[in-house]
């Protein structure tokens, strides 16, 4: 049996909790690293063979480690990441990867620099769901997209140190870079602060692709209702991706808009073109855990040198289109350049 990889941890709260769970049973986790004791403590006792630390010095000293996961509040992801790369080691770091674009590029520059790998958690670019509509824009089956449209939106979880946007988006910006084959040119976002000062509760935002194509995003933790859905318009078929229904995670509709022969879609008159309303497809999908899938991925790549899916550049885009909806905000909504 070849060797597992070894693994450290910084963070291991709410959401690090989870991956924790599968990192220890795909890897060998040497060590998990947190500032509060008692959360320490707690996840510790869960991992009898695991060290437990709150000094991050212990994990970047420990030759042993190969590879380090951050998931730690999101300000202090740059910091970690830069400084387990500069150590050597491979790192897997939530989203965003970063604050600015200036760290996103720095981390990326030392991953390079350092022939290290370092992967962001884009989780959805795991999600059977999401993989299996990206199958069918990449097989021709929508047709053209003309346009994604995401919700993610519930009561909760509201924080303190990032604001709706920057907590949800980068799920939905990632997905958009999935599903729209084009670079990202500017974004234009309104959001309103209501709970706490300078940190927005609800985001509404557009992404304009080189192409043509729009990704319009509502994230929120200020709503009654928790969505989990991800529209994807094309011209030949529509789909639905939600993520909060059980078992219908894909609806694919096999809807549109059929132009008469001869005649332009922009033709002057409406006759020219008719709706298609046919089928209405649920397709049966994997049951893999999305987490597992990309921890999984994770531990792969640094067994085999692969660039992960979700790599640093990956990681670096979805950060630039963040970071012009932050300015945007502050600008109400005027469109920045990506
Ligand atoms: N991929 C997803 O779907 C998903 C979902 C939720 C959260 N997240 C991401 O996970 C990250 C963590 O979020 P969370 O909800 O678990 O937050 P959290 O506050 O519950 O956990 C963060 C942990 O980091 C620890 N910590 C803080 N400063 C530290 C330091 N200097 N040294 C060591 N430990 C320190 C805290 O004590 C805490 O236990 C965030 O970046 C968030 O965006 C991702």
């Amino acid at each position: 049996m070849t060797d597992r990889v070894r693994i450290a941890q910084v963070g291991v709260g709410y959401w690090g909790k989870n991956l924790l769970r599968n990192f220890h049973s795909l890897a060998d986790v040497q060590t998990i690293c947190d500032a509060n004791p008692d959360v320490l403590s707690r996840i510790g006792a869960q991992y009898p063979g695991v060290k437990t630390t709150g000094n991050f010095d212990d994990i970047l000293n420990d030759e042993r480690v190969q590879a380090v996961v951050v998931a730690t509040e999101t300000p202090l992801h740059f910091d970690f990441a830069r400084r387990a790369l500069e150590a050597g080691k491979h790192v897997f770091v939530e989203k965003p990867m970063a604050q600015t674009v200036e760290q996103a590029e720095d981390l990326v520059r030392i991953a390079d620099d350092n022939n290290v790998r370092v992967m962001v958690g884009h989780l959805l670019l795991y999600h059977p769901a999401f993989r299996y509509v990206e199958g069918l824009i990449r097989n021709g089956d929508l047709g053209e997209v003309y346009y994604v449209h995401s919700q993610r939106v519930n009561l909760g979880i509201i924080r303190q140190k990032e604001n709706a946007f920057e907590s949800l988006a980068p799920h939905d910006l990632s997905i958009a870079l999935m599903f729209i084959h084009s670079d990202p040119v500017a974004v234009s976002a309104q959001g309103h602060a209501y709970l706490q000062d300078g940190i927005e509760d609800v985001v509404f935002a557009t992404v304009y692709f080189a192409s043509g194509q729009i990704a319009h995003l509502h994230t929120s933790w200020l709503d009654p209702q928790k969505q989990r859905a991800v529209t994807v318009v094309g011209s030949n078929k529509m789909a639905i991706i939600d993520d909060v229904s059980s078992s219908e995670k894909v609806r694919l509709y096999d809807k549109g808009v059929v132009v008469a022969p001869g005649e332009s879609r922009y033709a002057e008159y409406a006759e020219a073109m008719s709706i298609r309303d046919g089928d209405i497809v649920i397709p049966k999908l994997p049951t893999e855990e999305p987490l597992r899938a990309e921890c999984k991925h994770f531990v792969d790549c640094v067994a085999t040198g692969t660039n992960p899916r979700s790599d640093g550049r990956n990681g670096l885009a979805v950060v630039r289109m963040l970071s012009a909806a932050m300015t945007s905000l502050r600008n109400r909504g005027a469109a920045v350049e990506v």
